[in-house]
């Protein structure tokens, strides 16, 4: 991949990953045929409908459609060979719950990201009577005779999966279950408006304080995913660092509120519509501070995203990463492109420099990966972006994205390399 031109043109992102993955973990729960559209098609999609597949469901994909059913499962088990691929695949464990009774789902462990535990959602799925324990390396979950029982249950912290595992189970049980402090993500919005279409009866969609009615059944239903405010975001940033003007269309503008005012911020022009943004830059980046935070607040997984961008502002910018531990790893990396970054605990201290210079560097993670690929876009020389099924893990065709936007990026066959030829 080389740096240099300016990116133009327009860009049509796909459905949300992490809405995707919780709608086809939530189709487990309908005893039917479930019709998921505007599916990205992307390597998590293809973890977890694997793991559907080891449950019993029958998967049909065509183009980016998702036909699910869950008429019949013969299993309720997700192994850990595929949690550890993917740790969204412990979203399964509160529709196994709801619609078998019982669950054995294989703890996620460690990710390149922090520990990621998941001690809420077994917690907040044991306030509604579920029985855990923990034996080989996996949660092994049962609903009591009695079924699973609406109750009121308040998270530390508004973790998206913990509120989407409780939305799940709470969906089928019997009575009233309020869940406080639940995280706030369009992408949960999503789940919840899927249910709701399926019969399920919730209220409080989209704040933090989530009421579920317990209702018998589900019943098939047909969903368009939503469009993925993060690859628009990142797209956006391409823009900025390039000076664009780039147009990400497919998403609803509204949920990337604080990544745009903080790109107005840094001196970018933009052009905003309900589901389509402009961004253009003709002056210098100017450094913002950013911290990350549950939604509303900034995202953690534009963070990395940004740091490519502060890496060439002018000034200095401290980014505050409260949502992960160590989601700085691809910061290594991006020094090794002459980006100025000390990093402090949970602080980086980015000093903006007047270029970066093109290297050899890996991904560490999806959104670290698509950062280096954006920070590759400016250096000057080639830049070869190594590990990259990383960002195949997130991103659709990336690589065509960016050239039709005019970007010198090619992959290279066979290898899990980006990188381009000067
Ligand atoms: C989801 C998203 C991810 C995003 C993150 C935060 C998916 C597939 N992934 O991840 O892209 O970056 O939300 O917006 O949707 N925690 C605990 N105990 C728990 C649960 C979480 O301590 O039981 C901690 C985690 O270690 C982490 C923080 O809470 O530090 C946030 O995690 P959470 O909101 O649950 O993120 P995920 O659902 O894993």
């Amino acid at each position: 991949m080389c740096g240099g031109p300016r990116l133009t043109g327009e860009v049509a992102v796909e459905g949300a990953k992490n809405s995707a993955l919780k709608l086809m973990a939530a189709s487990l729960m309908i005893p039917g045929s479930t019709r998921l559209t505007n599916v990205p098609q992307i390597s998590d999609v293809d973890v977890m409908a694997e793991v559907l597949v080891r449950l019993g469901a029958r998967v049909v994909r065509s183009d980016h459609e998702l036909h699910i059913d869950a008429s019949t499962l013969t299993s309720h088990e997700a192994p850990y060979e595929l949690v550890a691929k993917m740790r969204a695949s412990t979203a399964v464990l509160g529709p196994l719950l709801a619609r078998l009774g019982v669950a054995r789902v294989a703890l996620p462990g460690g990710c390149n990201i922090g520990s990621r535990k998941i001690d809420m959602h077994i917690h907040g799925l044991e306030t509604l009577g579920v029985e855990m324990e923990l034996e080989h390396g996996y949660i092994a979950a049962r609903v009591p005779e009695s079924g699973l029982t609406g109750a009121h249950v308040t998270l530390d912290f508004p973790s998206v999966g913990a509120t989407e595992n409780l939305l799940m189970a709470a969906v089928l049980a019997r009575g009233t279950t309020v869940i406080e402090n639940a995280a706030r993500e369009p992408e949960i919005g999503d789940l919840a408006h899927f249910l709701v279409a399926a019969g399920a009866r919730v209220d409080g969609i989209g704040t933090s304080v989530v009421t579920v009615e317990g209702v018998e059944r589900l019943e098939p239903v047909e969903h368009r995913v939503i469009g993925d405010r993060i690859e628009a975001g990142t797209f956006l940033v391409a823009g900025a660092l390039t000076g664009g003007p780039v147009t990400v269309t497919g998403f609803g503008s509204s949920h990337l509120d604080i990544v745009l005012r903080k790109l107005a911020d840094m001196g970018c022009d933009l052009e905003v519509g309900e589901d389509r943004v402009t961004v253009r830059r003709d002056g210098p980046l100017r450094a913002v501070d950013i911290q990350t935070l549950p939604y509303p607040g900034f995202p953690t997984d534009m963070q990395a995203q940004f740091m490519a961008l502060l890496a060439i502002a002018d000034g200095g910018a401290i980014i505050t990463e409260n949502v992960f531990e160590n989601r700085f790893m691809f910061a290594g990396e991006l020094a090794r492109m002459g980006a100025d970054i000390r990093i402090e605990g949970h602080h980086a201290l980015v000093k903006g420099v007047k270029a970066l210079s093109g290297a050899p560097v890996r991904s560490t993670d999806l959104r670290g990966g698509a950062a280096l690929v954006l920070a590759g876009l400016v250096a000057q020389g080639e830049t070869v972006v190594g590990d990259i099924e990383h960002i195949d893990r997130g991103y659709e065709r990336f690589v065509e994205k960016l050239s039709s936007l005019g970007a010198s990026v090619s992959r290279r066959a066979n290898v899990s390399d980006f990188d381009g030829i000067c």
